[in-house]
């Protein structure tokens, strides 16, 4: 009793400090950049950093040729991971500059000299410099040091420790692992005040359809990371959304966190160790996941346009060690880019000839059976009362069927492009894909 005393007035104190922590009072410890200063991709250090070291704002060379990103990362883990960026979609070459200007915005101007991209104080006031601040916030500040601008105000997939998505506000996906250009999912708190997951046209961004939500419009106010390291909703009628029951067990003295919509459409929060020869072999050095929502991606996907998680012709299953989805091609097919598991397959036989009368027309065919297996989307026939072998054999023999899928009775003919598939327990019944008979099996 007395010891959990003695940790909850510690825990006190140590929120309390926190609390008076004085990030909003930059000028103890910041590394002014004043108008004027500019980076080139062609210095030798073309970022500024906070005072801590923990974070840099600049230039990132992409792994792919000359190409560089406007970023901004976390610079003590080896392990580089961008927290923002403002050229996803267009990175820049070689000879491209970033400057904060005399008029005030901190702007980037591509190779050839045009400026491409620009940030200014949301109030049409002027900022008189800028600065990376120790939370991650690379800021246009005024004369007497408040703020006028952040990259915490334009979020692209990740928020950080003392973040806040107000209503309205957007995080998108990046496209895959590499390549930073917006993909095909977003996390909104929408007008109506309610937080969902959605999937989205790409590039166009329209919404196509919600795979998650917190369920609270007309109630959901800000997207909290605060500074201790909660993330959750909070509501106008007071009491939190929680991601998650579990608690929260990393801190933000001990760990780096960010939360991020990842390429695969799941939102996860992150700890990684700042100082990993000081905490126990639990925790390895390495971004872990804290928690992460939705729960099965795989299965949450919607029915509608869209691929899904996966590409065309795919199925997405969990991996259960690693708790991400994967994304496999059927039998007889192939991924279309073998680097990239996540852009569909193709197959990788002849399709079958579509002939008026042709008795031959399934030869050189056979159908697959895959357990537990569907693509909820592109049925074009739906027989009901029906046996397992009728609905192998009525797809093999239709020129435009793909893919059957049998389940209690039921027969769905699929069509191209395969889409949402998925690969689970809960998924039942059986698909059978339509191969030509010389694929490996
Ligand atoms: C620089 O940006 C301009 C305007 O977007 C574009 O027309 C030009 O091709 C870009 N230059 C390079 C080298 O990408
Ligand atoms: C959310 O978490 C907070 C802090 O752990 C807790 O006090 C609160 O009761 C939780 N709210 C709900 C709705 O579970
Ligand atoms: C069917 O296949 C056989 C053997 O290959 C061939 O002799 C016959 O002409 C084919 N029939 C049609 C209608 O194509």
């Amino acid at each position: 009793m007395h010891a959990l005393f003695l940790q909850l007035l510690c825990l006190s104190i140590l929120l309390l400090l926190l609390l008076l922590l004085p990030f909003s009072t930059p000028s103890q410890t910041l590394n002014i950049i004043n108008l004027g200063s500019t980076l080139s991709t062609i210095d030798d250090n073309p970022y500024w950093t906070s005072p801590s070291g923990e974070f840099s704002f600049g230039f990132y060379p992409l792994s792919e040729g000359d190409h560089y990103l406007l970023a901004l990362w976390f610079t003590n883990i080896p392990i580089k991971t961008i927290a923002w960026t403002a050229n996803g979609d267009h990175p820049v070459h070689k000879g491209s500059r970033v400057e904060l200007t005399t008029i005030g915005s901190v702007s980037l101007f591509n190779s050839t000299g045009e400026e491409i991209w620009k940030a200014e104080p949301l109030d049409g006031t002027r900022a008189a410099s800028a600065a990376m601040l120790d939370n991650g916030n690379f800021v246009l500040l005024s004369t007497d040091s408040t703020i006028k601008w952040g990259t915490f105000d334009q979020p692209t997939d990740t928020i950080l420790p003392t973040q806040i998505v107000n209503r309205g506000g957007k995080l998108f996906s990046r496209f895959n692992q590499v390549d930073y250009s917006s993909g095909r999912f977003e996390l909104a708190l929408q007008i109506d005040r309610n937080l969902v997951l959605n999937t989205i046209a790409r590039p166009t961004k329209g919404t196509y359809s919600t795979y998650w939500e917190s369920d609270t419009i007309n109630n959901g106010y800000q997207l909290v990371f605060d500074q201790s390291g909660d993330l959750y909703l909070t509501l106008l009628n007071g009491s939190p959304f929680n991601f998650t029951e579990q608690q929260n067990t990393a801190s933000t003295r001990e760990f780096y966190q960010r939360a991020t919509i990842d390429f695969d459409g799941v939102f996860r929060k992150y700890a990684y160790p700042k100082n990993p020869d000081k905490i126990t072999q639990k925790w390895p050095q390495n971004w872990v996941v804290s928690w992460s929502v939705p729960s099965d991606i795989c299965t949450s996907m919607p029915v509608q346009v869209g691929s899904g998680v996966c590409g065309f012709n795919s199925y997405c299953v969990v991996d259960d060690e690693e708790q991400r989805p994967n994304c496999e091609c059927p039998p007889g097919y192939d991924y279309l880019y073998p680097n990239d598991r996540f852009r569909g397959c193709k197959a990788a036989f002849e399709p079958q000839r579509c002939e008026a009368n042709d008795a031959n027309s399934t030869m050189g065919f056979e159908m697959r059976a895959m357990v537990n297996t569907d693509w909820p989307l592109c049925d074009y026939e739906h027989f009901e009362l029906v046996k397992e072998e009728w609905c192998s054999d009525t797809c093999l023999k239709d020129c435009f069927c793909a893919v059957s899928i049998f389940r209690e009775g039921n027969c769905w003919l699929k069509k191209f492009p395969l889409s949402n598939g998925r690969m689970d327990t809960s998924v039942g019944g059986k698909a059978f894909v339509k191969v030509s008979n010389s694929s490996p099996s």
